[in-house]
């Protein structure tokens, strides 16, 4: 009798035991990670992401995703206000400036290298200064030298060229961009961020400083849509394209 009662008590243990371990799994919190804004290395399947400054993977693709963006142009502090500023966006805990978020779906959608036009000088953090700075460089019609370059430009047929609208202009960096290299017989696919000019007469100008490309129709949004942005509208303009393969 003793024994039996024994093996029952074993036995009463066990599926206790066996119970308490299942409770674990099931009612305590499961392993969460813990949420983070520290922004998480950028690769071409990642959510868009300030990432390097300039991607040249050159891994065979012949598409290269030139943007301007003011972020990558300017030294901000660390407590920078992204909530209030205009050309500032957090996705995915992540700052992205808007014409980089562009730049980003696109790289998600066909690939290609990320190449960021990148000044020697930085703008300033302040925003209406560099607004000031703007219109002092496009009326000076000023050069800026570029600190970042494009290695292997022979690699690529496709160019995707994407900058802000600053003063119904491009920014003059990417001016600078295009007095460097001569895109004859690439495809240029501009894309352009704005707080409402859409392109203003960059297709145009883009048509007149690179002759010897094809111009293609580009994309356009505004940077007061940004925080709602479908990354959609971008995936269905790029499938209406016919890109050099
Ligand atoms: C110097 C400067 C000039 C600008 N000029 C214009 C303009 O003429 N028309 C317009 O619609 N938006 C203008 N904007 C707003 C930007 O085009 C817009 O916020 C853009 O999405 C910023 O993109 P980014 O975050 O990639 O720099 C200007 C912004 C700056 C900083």
């Amino acid at each position: 009798m003793k024994k039996i009662r024994l093996s029952f008590c074993v036995l009463l243990l066990i599926i206790s035991l066996v119970g308490c371990s299942n409770n674990t799994s099931s009612e305590t919190p499961q392993n969460k990670t813990p949420a983070t804004t520290t922004p998480s290395p950028t690769t071409s399947a990642d959510a868009p992401s300030a990432g390097p400054e300039s991607e040249n993977k050159g891994e065979g693709s012949n598409i290269l995703i030139a943007y301007f963006t003011r972020l990558g142009n300017t030294d901000f502090p660390d407590d920078v206000d992204a909530i209030s500023s205009a050309s500032l966006l957090v996705k995915d805990g992540t700052l992205v400036g808007n014409t980089q978020y562009i730049a980003n779906l696109i790289q998600q959608n066909v690939g290609g290298d990320l190449f960021l036009i990148e000044t020697s000088e930085k703008y300033p953090a302040d925003y209406d200064e560099t607004v000031d700075q703007g219109k002092k460089e496009n009326d000076e019609k000023a050069r800026p030298a570029l600190a970042s370059h494009v290695e292997k430009l022979d690699n690529y047929d496709v160019i995707f060229l994407g900058f802000p609208n600053w003063w119904y202009d491009m920014p003059m960096a990417v001016y600078s961009f295009l007095d460097e290299y001569d895109l004859s017989g690439k495809t240029i696919v501009p894309f352009c961020t704005s707080g409402g000019s859409s392109f203003s007469k960059n297709i145009d100008t883009i048509k007149e400083l690179e002759s010897g490309a094809t111009v293609l129709d580009g994309f356009t949004t505004r940077d007061s849509s940004m925080d709602d942005f479908s990354p959609d509208s971008v995936k269905d303009w790029l499938s209406g394209l016919d890109l050099p393969k």
